[in-house]
């Protein structure tokens, strides 16, 4: 898969005010001082409608937040894949806590990825959905507790289901790189994250809505070296 390397650190940018616009561009470029500084692999998931402008003014993996199963055609407001390749995105997130999805509707995505050679990082909300999830041969999984979501109380402070979920996802298909987010915001959830096995992390808010931002993610890029 072009340009996307492990560990990695995946910054979703949601609908976050800070992320809108030419904070988006702002925030992406950021991204990719820290990844080029250090030689780490970070990828940004800016908002859909300026995935075209960022994915041209930056040098690092851009993902889109969502993409939607259908075909081309009479659909009114969906993702079209093939439009979101278009625009310079080289994956998606699928799946994702706040835009779930349909198990049947997942499969076809990642079908449809896979053969396009679209990076796909689907989320899963505990340890059973990710073994499902493992199944449909997504690039990576991301297991990500809901009730940790945007609490800055990382994911790692459940060091157990984290490393049973990572076991869980090899143990059904090795091919996919097992990934955890929820509440990381400090360079310690990421250091504990690697050390517990995941290829990397998915954050948002500890990013997007950090005072120095880039300090944060320097602190970040330096746990996951
Ligand atoms: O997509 C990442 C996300 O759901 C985690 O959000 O704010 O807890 O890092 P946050």
């Amino acid at each position: 898969m072009a340009r996307i390397a492990y560990p990695i650190i995946i910054l979703n940018f949601k609908n976050y005010d800070q992320t809108v616009g030419k904070k988006g561009l702002y925030l992406s470029k950021i991204a990719e001082e820290v990844a080029k500084e250090l030689s780490v692999s970070i990828a940004v998931c800016p908002q859909t409608v300026d995935l075209r402008k960022i994915a041209e003014e930056v040098d690092i993996p851009v993902l889109a937040q969502h993409v939607d199963a259908n075909d081309s055609g009479s659909f009114t407001g969906n993702n079209l894949l093939q439009a979101i390749i278009e625009t310079g995105a080289v994956g998606s997130l699928v799946n994702h806590s706040e835009h779930r999805l349909k198990l049947s509707d997942i499969e076809r995505i990642v079908n449809k990825a896979n053969s396009l050679d679209f990076f796909t990082c689907v989320c899963s909300n505990n340890l059973q959905t990710s073994k499902a999830i493992a199944a449909l041969n997504p690039v990576a999984c991301a297991m990500e507790p809901p009730e940790l979501i945007g609490s800055g109380v990382s994911v790692t402070t459940q060091p157990d289901l984290v490393k049973d979920t990572i076991k869980a996802i090899t143990d059904i298909n090795h091919n996919v790189q097992p990934l955890v987010g929820a509440g990381v915001s400090t360079n310690q959830d990421v250091l504990e994250a690697i050390q517990l096995g995941a290829k990397g992390v998915l954050l948002a808010s500890g990013f997007v809505k950090a005072k120095d931002p880039k300090e944060v993610l320097l602190r970040m890029a330096e746990a996951i070296l």
